[in-house]
């Protein structure tokens, strides 16, 4: 999707309105300051206590708080925000300051539901303004040596996650329904969204919670998804596995018509081939939100789409929302009904009404963005094309 640059010369730092000081946006706080690209100009919290708790914790006591994004953005200048609110408030924050002309770098998820993804990207597009959804763990220099050794594979059979942590959170995370899948499985189901460069095509889940389980919802889940092109993607994982856990990342496997590529999520990934193996680009960028960071800055100053931009990253929303739904009904899930549904539902919420013309559209009409080389390399919306595509995502 083409979107407004913001031209803040060639070196001057892009101003940044952090809005959530929870933990999350403590983390955002230190990257943003710590970045020499961007600015930290302001905090908004519902809780300004919190806010001004979280500036003077920064070492930034002066920094300007309040509760009232609109206000502190137009006190400070603001040209962009980082949304880090919790997934209930991503939708209303997102497009408030969409809709004041600030582009937007969201955690993830995207949004509470794929209904309300699919009306942010809808207003990305009304707006003129980039939405970027930060997607952290898809940063990692590791894993782009990783997709650039599953390129060498020739065509892949599977590829495979394990995820097996016990981790004690309290919160609400032990309160949730899937705290697996809707938590933490989006990240590695978008890292397979780019390991195979395809998107999912339907999706059999199951989720459980086992007898010693500390969770209230399913800590356990295995998945297939069937991705266009015929591979496999098996996620299995457990937030109650003690014992030989595996990294935050997983432990990846890919298995194809050259051979296997293996990543443990925290070393060097490791190619098994035969014949010569190609030689790695360094992908030296920064990693983690500092790489999104980094890209969502870039994006601004040059127009270009990045990677995690909201048409493309919505995918990766679709595939918890899919799964979940093929866990609670014990059938196998399509995209393209998963995908109608959530359309049928923003249409039906939707109040502003160009974003809902927008919605409306023809999908091949509207102009969208996803990405396969990240920043360097956009190409057709995952989500505007619908799911049984190969050559994007
Ligand atoms: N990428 C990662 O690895 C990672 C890790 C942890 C959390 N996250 C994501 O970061 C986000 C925030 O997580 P958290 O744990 O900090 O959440 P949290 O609920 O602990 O804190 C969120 C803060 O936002 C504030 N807030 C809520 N609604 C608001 C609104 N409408 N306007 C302004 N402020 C509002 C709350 O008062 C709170 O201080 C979530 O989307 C979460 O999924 C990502």
């Amino acid at each position: 999707m083409s979107h407004a640059t913001i031209d803040c010369g060639t070196h001057a730092p892009l101003r940044v309105l952090v809005v959530g000081a929870g933990p999350m946006g403590r983390t955002w706080l230190k990257a943003v300051s710590a970045s020499d690209e961007a600015d930290l100009v302001g905090l908004v919290d519902l809780d300004v206590d919190a806010a001004r708790h979280a500036a003077a914790q920064l070492g930034r006591p002066e920094l300007p708080t309040g509760d009232d994004l609109l206000e502190l953005a137009a006190r400070t200048d603001a040209q962009a925000v980082v949304n880090v609110t919790p997934p209930a408030a991503h939708h209303q924050v997102t497009t408030t300051a969409l809709f004041a002309g600030l582009p937007v770098l969201g955690e993830k998820p995207m949004a509470a539901t794929l209904a309300q993804a699919l009306a942010l990207a809808a207003a990305a597009e009304v707006s003129g303004r980039l939405f970027m959804v930060s997607q952290s763990r898809r940063w990692n220099p590791q894993l782009f040596h990783l997709r650039d050794m599953v390129a060498q594979l020739g065509a892949i059979g599977t590829l495979t996650t394990e995820f097996y942590k016990a981790p004690r959170f309290s919160g609400f995370r032990e309160e949730m329904p899937h705290p697996l899948l809707v938590d933490m499985a989006i990240h590695a189901f978008d890292s397979a969204r780019f390991l195979l460069a395809t998107e999912p095509v339907s999706v059999y889940c199951e989720a459980f919670n086992p007898p010693w389980s500390w969770y209230r919802g399913d800590a356990s889940a295995c998945a297939t998804f069937e991705m266009a092109g015929g591979t496999r993607y098996l996620y299995h994982g457990s937030w109650c596995a003690p014992g030989a856990e595996t990294s935050w990342n997983g432990s990846w496997r890919a298995s194809g018509e050259h051979g296997t590529a293996r990543w443990d999520g925290e070393s060097t990934p490791a190619l098994d081939i035969n014949g010569p193996a190609k030689p790695l680009d360094a992908h030296t960028g920064p990693s983690d939100i500092a790489g999104a960071l980094h890209a969502f800055v870039g994006a601004l100053r040059t127009g270009r789409t990045p990677m995690g931009e909201a048409h493309e990253n919505a995918m990766s929303l679709a595939m918890v929302e899919a799964a979940v739904e093929s866990a609670r009904t014990g059938r196998r899930v399509s995209f393209a009904a998963v995908l109608e549904q959530a359309h049928a539902q923003a249409l039906t919420d939707e109040r502003r009404p160009q974003v809902r013309a927008a919605l409306e559209r023809p999908v091949g009409s509207r102009a969208c963005a996803g990405s396969r080389d990240g920043e360097h390399s956009p190409t057709t919306g995952a989500v505007a094309r619908g799911p049984a595509t190969r050559d994007g995502g």
